[in-house]
C-alpha cells in the first residue's frame, strides 16, 4: 500500500511517469469525475493487473475515495485531484491510457450552461491524444440530451470508432454500476452507454503536454527604492500567443526588501495566480523573481509576466535598466512586438 493514494495534480511532474507512481508497469485506466467511487473501486478489483487511477474536482469525493481505496487494501488504485482537461493534458504522454470512463458527466441542464459539459469536441480531440491505439472510451448518462449531444460529437469525431453497431446501447447487464446510474435506473429513467475506441487516425499535436522552464529572473540596476516603485504600481495587463496576463495588485513587506505583485495568468488550459517578487539585493541590484508561495508552476506564462513587470519596472526611470535575466528569447521577442 502506498503511503497515501491521494494524489495533489498541482504537484505531480508534467507528463507524470505513472509506472513510478504505481511501483509497475501495466495499462492505466482512468476513470473521470468518480463521484462516490463505487464503479473505481469494483474496476480496480476486477483488473488487478492494470494500474486505475480516479480524477475528481471534488474533494469530499476524493477523501471518500482515499478511504475506500485504503479499506479495499487496493494496491493497483489512486486518485488524483484536478479538472479533466488539465490533468489530460498536463499529465499524461501522448498515447499513455489504456481506458477512459466518464460514469454520468454532470449534464448542465440549462441551455446557457452547456458549454460547461466535459464532453466537447475539444475534449474528444484530446482524450484522442491521450489514449493508446485500440484505446477505450466509455461514456454512460441518463440525460437524454446530453446523450444526443455526446452522440452528435462522437459520430462527427474523426478520432473515435464505436465498438457497438450504434452509437449507444440503454442496457448494459455486464456493466459496473456506479451510485448516479443506480438512482437512474431505479427512477426507470433510461440510461445510455457509449463505447468506442480510438481508431488509426493521428491526433496531431495540437495539445502537447505542458512544459515548465527554468525558473525565471530578471537582474535589474534602478536608483528607484522598492517603496518609490510600489507607490507607481497601476494594475495591467498584458497577452502574447493566447496568453493572458494581469498584474493585480502590489504588497510591500514590512521586514524584507521585497515587493510582492499579486499576479493572474491563464494559459489554457492552467490558470494560476501567484506572487511575483521584487527584491532588493545585498549589492543593490534589483531582482524579479516568482515567490513560492502555492506552489507555482514555471510555465511560459510566468516568463511573460516577469518579462512584462521587468519592463514596466524600467520603464519608471531612465536609469533604471536591465542588466541580465534567463528570460527565453522568444518570451523577450513577444514582449516587443
Ligand atoms: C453527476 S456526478 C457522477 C458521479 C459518478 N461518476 C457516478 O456515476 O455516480 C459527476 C462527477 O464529476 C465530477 N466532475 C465534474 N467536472 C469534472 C471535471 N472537469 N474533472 C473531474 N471531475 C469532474 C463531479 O465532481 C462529480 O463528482
Amino acid at each position: 500500500m502506498p503511503s497515501s493514494p491521494l494524489l495533489h495534480a498541482a504537484r505531480l511532474p508534467w507528463p507524470t511517469n505513472w509506472r513510478r507512481i504505481y511501483g509497475r508497469s501495466a495499462p492505466l485506466l482512468l476513470e473521470i469525475g468518480f463521484g462516490g467511487g463505487h464503479f473505481l473501486i469494483d474496476w480496480a478489483r476486477q483488473r488487478p493487473d492494470a494500474n486505475v487511477l480516479g480524477l475528481e474536482i471534488s474533494l469530499p469525493s476524493l477523501y471518500k475515495g482515499e478511504r475506500k481505496i485504503r479499506q479495499a487494501n487496493l494496491n493497483n488504485a489512486r486518485v488524483v485531484q484536478g479538472s479533466a482537461q488539465l490533468v489530460l493534458q498536463a499529465l499524461f504522454s501522448p498515447a499513455s491510457i489504456a481506458e477512459i470512463a466518464i460514469n454520468f458527466p454532470d449534464p448542465w441542464r440549462k441551455e446557457r450552461h452547456t458549454h460547461r459539459r466535459l464532453i466537447s469536441d475539444d475534449f474528444l480531440h484530446l482524450a484522442a491524444t491521450r489514449l493508446v491505439p485500440g484505446g477505450k472510451l466509455d461514456i454512460a448518462t441518463d440525460h437524454a440530451n446530453y446523450a444526443a449531444w455526446t452522440t452528435e460529437r462522437l459520430e462527427r469525431t474523426p478520432y473515435f470508432t464505436s465498438c457497438l453497431n450504434t452509437t449507444f446501447v440503454t442496457t448494459d447487464n455486464e456493466r459496473l454500476r456506479t451510485k448516479y446510474e443506480q438512482i437512474a435506473l431505479a427512477a426507470n429513467r433510461t440510461c445510455h452507454y457509449f463505447k468506442w475506441r480510438r481508431n488509426g487516425k493521428p491526433a496531431g499535436s495540437r495539445f502537447p503536454v505542458l512544459e515548465e522552464l527554468p525558473m525565471p529572473h530578471v537582474i535589474m540596476r534602478s536608483p528607484l527604492s522598492l517603496t518609490d516603485i510600489g507607490r507607481q504600481f497601476q494594475p495591467q495587463h498584458t497577452s502574447s500567443g493566447g496568453i493572458h496576463v494581469k498584474l493585480l495588485e502590489v504588497y510591500q513587506s514590512f521586514y524584507d526588501q521585497k515587493l510582492l505583485v499579486e499576479t493572474y495568468i491563464k494559459e489554457e488550459p492552467l490558470t494560476q495566480r501567484v506572487g511575483l517578487s521584487i527584491t532588493r539585493r545585498q549589492t543593490g541590484e534589483l531582482l524579479v523573481g516568482l515567490h513560492d508561495v502555492g506552489f507555482p508552476r514555471p510555465t511560459r506564462g510566468i516568463q511573460l509576466a516577469i518579462a512584462h513587470l521587468a519592463q514596466w519596472v524600467a520603464g519608471l526611470d531612465v536609469e533604471t535598466a536591465v542588466l541580465s535575466s534567463n528570460i527565453t528569447d522568444s518570451v523577450m521577442r513577444e514582449l516587443g512586438d
